[in-house]
Parts: C-alpha cells; sequence; structure tokens
C-alpha cells in the first residue's frame, strides 16, 4: 500500500459512514470540534484546544503534504451530513511507529464508532510503513483507556509526562487482512495479537 490512493468509504456503525476527509469537510470537522463538551475537547486535545485554528484545519484536510491522513465519520442530520467523529495518523517519531488521535461525538459514543475509527486508523498506519500504532491520551481518560483495553493497546505512564499515559499496539497486515476476512470492521479483530 503506497498511501497515495483514495480510500473507498466504508460503512461505519449503521448510520454512519467512515471515509478520507476531503478539502471541502474543514467546516464540517471544525463543527464536530466546537460541539464536542469541553471534558471531551480537554481529552482529545490534552488540553490546549478550544477549537481548530484555520491553519490547524487546513493542515488536516490537505493531509500535511503527505505526513498526515485523517479520516471522519458523517451521519445524516436534518439539514444533511454531519461529521461525528474524526480520526487522524501521522508517521511518528519512533521508527517504524504511526501516532493517532481520534473523537466522537458526545451523543454518539458506545455505539462501536471509535473502535472503527481505530481499525480503519490501524489501516492506514500501514500506508506510513509502521508496524506499531501509538498514542498519547490523558491520565484521567478513562474512556480512551477503556477503547484502549478493549482493543489490546499496551497502556503505560509516559516517560517525559507524568500527566499522560502512552498507548500502543502492533498493526501487522497480515492480521488486518485476517480481520476483514472475518466479515468484522472491528479494531480487535484488525490488530495483531503479538508484536
Ligand atoms: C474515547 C472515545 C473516542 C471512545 O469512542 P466510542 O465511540 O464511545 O467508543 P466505542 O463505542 O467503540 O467503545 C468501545 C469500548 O471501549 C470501552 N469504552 C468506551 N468508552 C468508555 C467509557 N466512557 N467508559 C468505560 N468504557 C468505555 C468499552 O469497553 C466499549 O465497549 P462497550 O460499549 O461494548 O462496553 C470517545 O469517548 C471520545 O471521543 N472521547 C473524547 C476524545 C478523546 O478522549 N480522544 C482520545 C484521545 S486522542
Amino acid at each position: 500500500m503506497d498511501g497515495s490512493a483514495p480510500l473507498p468509504a466504508i460503512l461505519g456503525t449503521g448510520q454512519t459512514l467512515i471515509r478520507p476527509v476531503q478539502p471541502l469537510d474543514g467546516p464540517a470537522l471544525a463543527a464536530h470540534v466546537k460541539a464536542l463538551s469541553p471534558a471531551s475537547r480537554r481529552n482529545r486535545y490534552l488540553g490546549g484546544v478550544n477549537e481548530l485554528s484555520a491553519r490547524e484545519i487546513e493542515r488536516i484536510v490537505t493531509g500535511h503534504g503527505g505526513r498526515l491522513r485523517a479520516i471522519v465519520a458523517e451521519a445524516e442530520g436534518p439539514a444533511g451530513p454531519v461529521v461525528v467523529g474524526e480520526a487522524l495518523v501521522a508517521a511518528g517519531t519512533a521508527p517504524r511507529t504511526a501516532e493517532f488521535a481520534l473523537s466522537v461525538a458526545d451523543d454518539w459514543r458506545r455505539r462501536g464508532l471509535g473502535t472503527r475509527l481505530l481499525a480503519r486508523i490501524a489501516w492506514l498506519a500501514l500506508s506510513f510503513g509502521a508496524s506499531r500504532l501509538a498514542g498519547e491520551t490523558l491520565r484521567d481518560n478513562e474512556a480512551m483507556a477503556a477503547l484502549a483495553a478493549a482493543n489490546g493497546f499496551d497502556i503505560r505512564t509516559h516517560p517525559e509526562d507524568a500527566r499522560l499515559l502512552m498507548i500502543e499496539r502492533p498493526v501487522v497486515l497480515p492480521a488486518l487482512v485476517a480481520g476483514l476476512a472475518a466479515g468484522g470492521p472491528g479494531a480487535r479483530a484488525c490488530f495483531a495479537d503479538a508484536a
């Protein structure tokens, strides 16, 4: 996989569609982040962001010169499609590691959307040549820690910041393919069982 081909859209959970972000998604992405509760935004951006800057949105929707890939989960709202989840993955600083982050709209939690976004992100990590997928989360972010644990991530204290946990998991192509062959987009089936 060379990472340059557009990803086909796949169905997410029931009424949602998970697809690659497009340049025109900027306003919908910004609206999603703005609509998150302050606690959710704190968790998503590790404390510091109230809304996305125009520059950050541009970086996300254009892929930052091939250094980043983003996906959105879209649902049908009363006035048309709305973004109800987003996730991004970028080449990490450690060798063969891709870093990710995600959020799901507050009203859309516990329906498996975070799990499906994670599964999709694992595929995208391969396009960076990564064999490991890593993220950082606030120590008190119970939802993310639970999501990570449910999907087999190792969870440990960040070596440089005691406020944070590091979550990490191998991603290996045969396991991703096996997950698809098994018929489920769930992250458990899409991650490798061993490093
Ligand atoms: C973390 C987050 C993405 C989870 O999204 P989600 O769509 O609710 O996750 P899922 O429905 O796929 O949950 C899968 C499993 O994770 C665990 N889990 C998720 N949220 C949980 C919570 N609040 N409490 C306990 N377990 C939770 C459960 O085991 C759940 O399975 P179950 O619902 O069958 O019990 C979402 O809470 C979120 O967007 N939080 C704010 C942003 C954030 O924290 N981002 C992470 C930092 S980058």
